[in-house]
């Protein structure tokens, strides 16, 4: 049974006798878990007015809340939400008290809070079982915090340098193995392109080198078993979550095979890996080999996919606006001007590239939905927020409100350019990378990358369309939202373009 299966049969109210032998041990455990949720809520017994809680969004199934809207079009419910009540409002979900909030001012006051007033930890625990146990959100605050610093070192500066010439040869070799002209599917070319960037820049190089097509097939598994369910099952045994499980194990078995050859060896490589293995936790202790591959599982999942379908709206986005593709060809000549190897500093120069890219991720934030769980009892626009209720940040609805961005279903990368600016009205408004303390430590390496591939594609090729502009919609069913597979476009080569 697959997650939306697991979802509807308690939804529907169906009792696991009635259900086949195999279905009835999972639907327990989800029942369980559910039931739970539903105390939780009878226990919350005084009136919402009484207390001042935000609106309820009407609507939804008992027991099971508004999830399943939320499972089927998470944007669209949220946007229900906003158009009734405005920059706060509640729903109901499975095990949970929840709170939206979207509109620049609470979204600033939602990205302010203080680590010692809001968790991620608690509301990201569906993370565990890929990221590990003792790993990022489920290890103590101030492991965590630590855990955090090691990525900050991984990404910092003079590594840039070093993941940008990694990330325009896999271009030029991928790329040069196209045909003169073709149908490419973007979504896939995107998750496969990005496991090479991210697993040479993370991994090593030699890694990459011999990248088996065992480990992409794994990394698949591993980040198809986090989806809908797992917000509020993460354990529950469905097949997806089962694949993700095996997945995780053998991943581990991998990656802990080259940190056991690393730390026989010694090597001085300029990846994440080498990083960990030279780390120390602040009482001295080295990082064990466990430790080492959740941590670099945690930020390969971190910047993966999220890079991946940010790469093909990138593509379907300029396909539909060719008059911003032109000016991008313009602006690699500009750049480069006629020079085909690429530096840091030309990624850099690329303004245009980079807006359009900005602009991708305000209309299509791969991650729609950011969740905090409040420690203490805390005030948003007026409304009491009790200790305990998960809250939720949508950069998806928050990037389309008009008085922020302009005309904001728009695509319009200009936006951002020399006299709009319309990034800098608010801090808080655009917020597909996060914002405040726990803003997207990998902004910047997302975005070169991204410039790098782009930067490629833009040199050598024709695009278009490759089906009526209708079949370019977003795909919810990921936790990761991209265009909805294949997301086709036709390519040409251009005359005298390289290989
Ligand atoms: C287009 C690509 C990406 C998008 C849209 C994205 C988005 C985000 C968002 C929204 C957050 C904040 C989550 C929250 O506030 O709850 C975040 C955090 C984070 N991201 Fe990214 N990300 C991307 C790529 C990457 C890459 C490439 C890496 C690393 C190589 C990375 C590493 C991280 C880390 C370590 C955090 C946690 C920061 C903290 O909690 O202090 N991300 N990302």
């Amino acid at each position: 049974m697959d997650e939306a299966g697991a979802l509807s049969y308690v939804a529907r109210g169906l009792k696991p006798e009635l259900l086949p032998m195999e279905i009835a041990p999972m639907l327990r455990a989800a029942t369980d878990l559910l039931g739970v949720g539903a105390r939780l809520t009878r226990r919350r017994a005084p009136s919402r007015s009484a207390q001042n809680l935000p609106p309820m969004l009407p609507g939804g199934v008992p027991v099971l809340g508004h999830a399943l809207e939320l499972r089927k079009d998470p944007v669209a419910l949220i946007q229900r939400g906003r158009d009734m009540f405005g920059d706060v409002f509640g729903m109901r979900l499975p095990g949970m008290q929840a709170a939206v909030m979207t509109g620049h001012k609470m979204q600033e006051r939602y990205f302010r809070l203080r680590d010692d007033e809001v968790d991620q930890r608690e509301a990201y625990r569906f993370t565990v079982p890929v990221f590990g146990e003792g790993i990022a959100y489920d290890a103590e605050p101030e492991i965590m915090r630590e855990q955090l610093g090691f990525f900050h070192a991984a990404l910092r500066e003079s590594r840039l340098r070093t993941y940008a010439q990694g990330f325009v040869e896999e271009a030029e070799g991928f790329f040069g193995r196209w045909g003169d002209e073709g149908v490419a599917s973007m979504v896939e070319i995107g998750n496969e392109l990005t496991i090479y960037t991210s697993s040479r820049a993370l991994l090593g190089k030699a890694f990459r080198d011999q990248l088996s097509g065992e480990f992409a097939r794994l990394y698949h598994d591993l980040e198809a078993g986090m989806n809908t369910l797992s917000l509020f099952a993460p354990r529950f045994p469905s097949p997806a979550h089962l694949r993700r499980d095996r997945a995780r194990a053998l991943l581990g078995e991998m990656i802990g095979g080259i940190v056991a050859r690393r730390r026989a060896e010694g090597s001085d490589s300029e990846d994440f890996m080498q990083t960990l293995l030279d780390s120390r936790y602040s009482d001295g202790r080295a990082l064990t080999a466990e430790e080492i591959t959740g941590l670099l599982l945690t930020i390969m999942f971190a910047g993966h996919h999220t890079s991946g379908v940010t790469f093909a709206w990138t593509g379907a986005m300029l396909a539909m606006h060719p008059h911003v593709l032109r000016d991008l060809v313009e602006e690699q000549d500009a750049v480069l001007g006629g020079r085909t190897a690429l530096t840091l500093d030309d990624l850099r120069a690329m303004h245009k590239l980079e807006w359009t890219i900005k602009e991708v991720l305000r209309m299509w934030p791969p991650l729609i939905m950011l969740m905090r769980k409040a420690l203490v009892d805390l005030e948003f626009g007026g409304y009491a927020v009790p200790a305990g209720t998960v809250m939720f940040a949508s950069p998806a609805v928050g990037q389309r409100i008009g008085s922020i961005f302009a005309d904001p279903h728009r695509f319009d990368p200009y936006r951002f350019g020399p006299g709009r600016e319309e990034d800098k009205r608010s801090p808080y408004g655009h917020i597909a990378f996060g914002a405040g303390r726990h803003r997207c430590m990998g902004l910047v390496f997302a975005q070169l990358q991204l410039r790098a591939l782009w930067s490629h594609l833009l040199r050598n090729f024709d695009f278009a369309l490759a089906d009526p502009p209708s079949r370019y919609v977003m795909d919810y069913s990921n936790i990761i939202a991209g265009p909805a597979p294949p997301c086709r476009l036709r390519f040409r080569r251009r005359a005298g373009a390289r290989r």
